[in-house]
Formats: C-alpha cells, sequence, structure tokens
C-alpha cells in the first residue's frame, strides 16, 4: 500500500511539473540584463514571405509587422525611443530606462504557421559607480581579540550582490564580522557585482593594542 502510495505520487509530481510547465508561459524567458541608457534589439528571425509580427510589453502589443510595413500601436509607451529595423524586421527601445523592466514577447506567424513566441525578460540597473567599506570595531576583553563590523556600500544600483574575499575568507552578503589577535591584520576585498557592472574595493585592518585601559583597533 505505501509503495503504490508512493509511486503514485511521485507519478503526480511528475505530471504536476509538466502541467505547471505548459501553463506557465514565462518559464522559458529569456532573462537579459541592461544598463540604463543601453538598447534593447527584438527581433523577429523569420522568413519573410507573409510574415506578420506583434511585439508586446507586459502583455500589451505596441508595434507590428504586417505586408512589410512597421506599425506603431502604442506611440505612448516608448515615446520616441522605438527604432524600426527593415533590413532584419526588428525592433529597438533605446535609451533604456530603470522602469522598462518588464516582459516583452514576440508573437510571429508566417505562411500558415505559427511560430512558437519569444518571451524576453528584461532587468534594467543603474551602473554601479563605486564601492566602499565601512566598519565599526570592539575590543573583546574576555576573549582578548579585535571584532570588526565590516559592512560594503556601492553606489549607483541601489540592489547590487555583494561577496568578500580575502584573510581565508569568501562569502556573500553586504556585512561581515570577523575577530582578530592583537598585532593581527587582514586585507579584506568587497565585491558589488549586478551583471551589468562591477565594482571592487579593499581594506587593511589591524587590530592594535594602545594602552593597557583600553585597546583601539584602527584602521591602517
Ligand atoms: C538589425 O538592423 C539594425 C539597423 O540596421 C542594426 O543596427 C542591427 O545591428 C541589426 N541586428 C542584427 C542582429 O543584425
Ligand atoms: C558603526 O556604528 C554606527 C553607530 O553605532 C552605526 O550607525 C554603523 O552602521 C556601524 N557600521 C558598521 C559597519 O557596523
Ligand atoms: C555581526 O555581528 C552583529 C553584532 O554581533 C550581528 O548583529 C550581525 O548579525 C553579524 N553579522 C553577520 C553577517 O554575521
Amino acid at each position: 500500500m505505501n509503495v503504490f502510495q508512493e509511486s503514485c505520487c511521485s507519478i503526480l509530481g511528475v505530471l504536476l511539473v509538466f502541467l505547471l510547465q505548459g501553463s506557465c508561459v514565462d518559464s522559458d524567458a529569456e532573462v537579459v540584463h541592461k544598463a540604463v541608457g543601453d538598447s534593447l534589439e527584438l527581433t523577429a528571425d523569420y522568413p519573410k514571405d507573409d510574415l506578420e509580427v506583434q511585439w508586446k510589453y507586459n502583455g500589451i502589443n505596441f508595434a507590428d509587422y504586417q505586408n512589410n510595413n512597421f506599425k506603431t500601436v502604442k506611440p505612448e509607451l516608448f515615446h520616441e525611443r522605438l527604432k524600426m529595423n527593415e533590413g532584419n524586421i526588428s525592433i529597438t527601445v533605446a535609451d533604456l530606462k530603470l522602469q522598462d523592466s518588464g516582459s516583452f514577447s514576440i508573437v510571429a506567424e508566417g505562411k500558415s504557421v505559427q511560430y512558437k513566441t519569444k518571451f524576453i525578460e528584461l532587468r534594467v540597473h543603474d551602473l554601479i559607480r563605486d564601492a566602499k567599506i565601512e566598519y565599526n570595531v570592539s575590543w573583546l576583553q574576555s576573549q582578548n581579540i579585535c571584532m570588526f563590523h565590516l559592512r560594503c556600500l556601492a553606489s549607483g544600483d541601489q540592489n547590487p550582490s555583494y561577496s568578500w574575499t580575502g584573510h581565508q575568507i569568501q562569502t556573500q552578503g553586504s556585512h561581515l564580522n570577523i575577530s582578530l589577535r592583537p598585532a593581527e591584520s587582514a586585507t579584506l576585498t568587497c565585491t558589488a557585482d549586478n551583471t551589468v557592472s562591477v565594482r571592487y574595493t579593499t581594506e587593511t585592518v589591524v587590530c592594535t593594542e594602545t594602552s593597557e585601559e583600553q585597546r583601539l583597533c584602527v584602521k591602517s
């Protein structure tokens, strides 16, 4: 009974995965990362005979190609930023903005053939201009160590992914805690990355003993 139930469930599970893939049209979308100001080219790469194409943005049809002609259907959507390229039947959205991030699709049909719709998931990012490391340090008397709290901070893009390397550390996230013994130092590099740009910054921290009463850990 148990064996039957298990195999039954796994078959159902497999079926469910197939059904979900079939109904979730975005599962085969191509994810494209662009920087603000870049262009996105959406090419209808099909035989030209009797070709009819619709370009859509978040489900809204904004441009057509029909009878060898382009037509802007929703001029207010990208204003003056659309370019039609006759030679290769493509549409270019120029001067991308953060809010252009969304789903594009290219629906095309030829003489008695409906082509598979192409889905493009656009993510527009600001360029990371700079990254810097800030840190605080506290002396833990009981353990005889300096505890450093480091934070990596990027400007430009507000939401890049951060990682740290150096001092036998390899970790993700904007924050990093490390402890050092007196006179020990560590050189750490933070990487801020958002797929369209990357910035590195390196900082050396030293655990310094300055007096019996008070131990300060200062920047080298
Ligand atoms: C399509 O044509 C445009 C305009 O001529 C050109 O800028 C673009 O590079 C072409 N794209 C491809 C994929 O050949
Ligand atoms: C350092 O301490 C200040 C004040 O307590 C705090 O605002 C700041 O976020 C701390 N920075 C780090 C990197 O922990
Ligand atoms: C670092 O230490 C602080 C204070 O002990 C803690 O709140 C924080 O979660 C720690 N961060 C990491 C990344 O371990």
